[in-house]
């Protein structure tokens, strides 16, 4: 039986992983797992409802070696640290990583299963034996529209992002919540008296998001009651390194490096916690009817729901709110652009934990298994 070995899975993005995979019955004898820690080895394992036996320490890399399958959710500095290691001392396994570091390495495909299972089989069949989960705001973009790509039909995209503090971590999206008490405290009483002046409201709220006792550790800046137009950080020609993604990874996890479609847009962190949304320009290769257009967009993926453009439904459907905590990945908002009959926009929102980190990693680990 395959030993599998799981390192991170207490962070953000490790605990969603488990969960999906008790949800799912992962566990239920297909393989031998294994739980390491990069600091608490020795100890305890997780409490997933079976055996887990003592804690790995998560820098040894003979017991690391020991296992045919390591699937770390620990981050890019541990996989910057260990990887190389591992296979330097000969180690042929296969590592699965949601971390970014190893996602653009020749040997290793950007998995999204729904989308490119076809370059992960292809893979497979070659020997590669990395594969890595992609950017949270790339894979929920293919998650939504994959269907124009697969038709072969989007000339360029353009992503206008709106994403959730979950993205930047944990810290961050307790940060965002302090951020969002301290304005609420502040207007306080004034919120209490129906007659009070929405403008001393303002006022009130604005002197605190600027003070020095503002919590901003983690963003740097206020984010409740503003927004951040920039993530990650600087590349190349004016673009952040979350802009970058978008053309690099996007064109890589289709397998279409040699013939790249140009991805661009700005990246911006809101106040959401953990849905990410983007406003998508397409220019379309050629002509398609509407109807036509929203079919083969809600044939991206059996977890894509294309939202009537409508306002009631629009409003319930296509929020962060709603779409949350779900695998649903809500495309609406469809319609062609003043532009001319090429320029299809749309909206999208997706869970940034679910589809945008831990399900595409699960779904890999059940691949290599098969
Ligand atoms: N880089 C993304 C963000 C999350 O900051 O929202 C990880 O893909």
């Amino acid at each position: 039986m395959a030993r599998v070995g799981f390192i991170g899975w207490r962070g953000m993005v490790g605990s969603v992983l488990m969960q999906r995979m008790r949800e799912e019955h992962d566990f239920s004898g297909r393989f031998e797992p294994v739980f390491f820690s990069t600091s608490q080895a020795g100890q305890k394992g997780p409490d997933l409802g079976f055996e887990t036996g003592v804690l790995k320490d998560a820098y040894d890399t003979k017991v690391l070696a020991s296992c045919d399958i390591l699937v770390s959710c620990q981050g890019g500095d541990y996989t910057k640290e260990v990887y190389p290691r591992l296979r330097s001392e000969g180690w042929k396994g296969y590592w699965i990583d949601a971390a970014s570091t190893l996602r653009m390495e020749q040997d290793a495909v950007i998995v999204l299963d729904p989308v490119n299972r076809h370059v992960i089989d292809e893979a497979l069949s070659r020997g590669i034996k990395n594969y890595i989960g992609g950017n949270c705001t790339v894979s929920l973009m293919l998650m939504a529209i994959g269907g124009l790509f697969r038709e072969d039909l989007v000339e360029w995209l353009s992503s206008m992002t709106y994403q959730a503090a979950s993205g930047a971590g944990a810290r961050h999206m307790r940060e965002l919540l302090a951020q969002m008490k301290e304005l609420g405290d502040a207007a306080h009483d004034l919120l209490e008296d129906p007659a009070s002046s929405i403008l001393e409201i303002d006022r009130r709220v604005t002197e605190v998001m600027r003070s020095a006792e503002f919590p901003v550790r983690e963003f740097g800046v206020p984010l409740a009651g503003s927004l951040i137009p920039w993530i990650d950080r600087p590349v190349e020609e004016g673009q952040t390194r979350e802009e970058w993604k978008g053309f690099a990874e996007t064109n890589k996890i289709l397998g279409r490096q040699g013939n790249p479609v140009p991805v661009d847009g700005i990246c911006v962190r809101i106040g959401a916690m953990r849905s990410h949304s983007q406003a998508l320009t397409i220019k379309l290769k050629k002509r398609i009817s509407l109807k036509d257009a929203e079919e083969i967009i809600a044939s991206s993926s059996e977890w894509t729901k294309l939202v009537p453009n409508d306002r009631e439904v629009t409003m319930k459907e296509l929020t962060p709110a709603a779409v949350s905590g779900t695998l649903t990945v809500t495309v609406g908002r469809v319609r062609f652009m003043k532009m001319g009959p090429e320029f299809l926009t749309a909206f999208t929102v997706g869970d940034q934990l679910l589809w945008g980190a831990a399900e595409p990693v699960r779904r890999a680990l059940l691949i290599v298994l098969d």
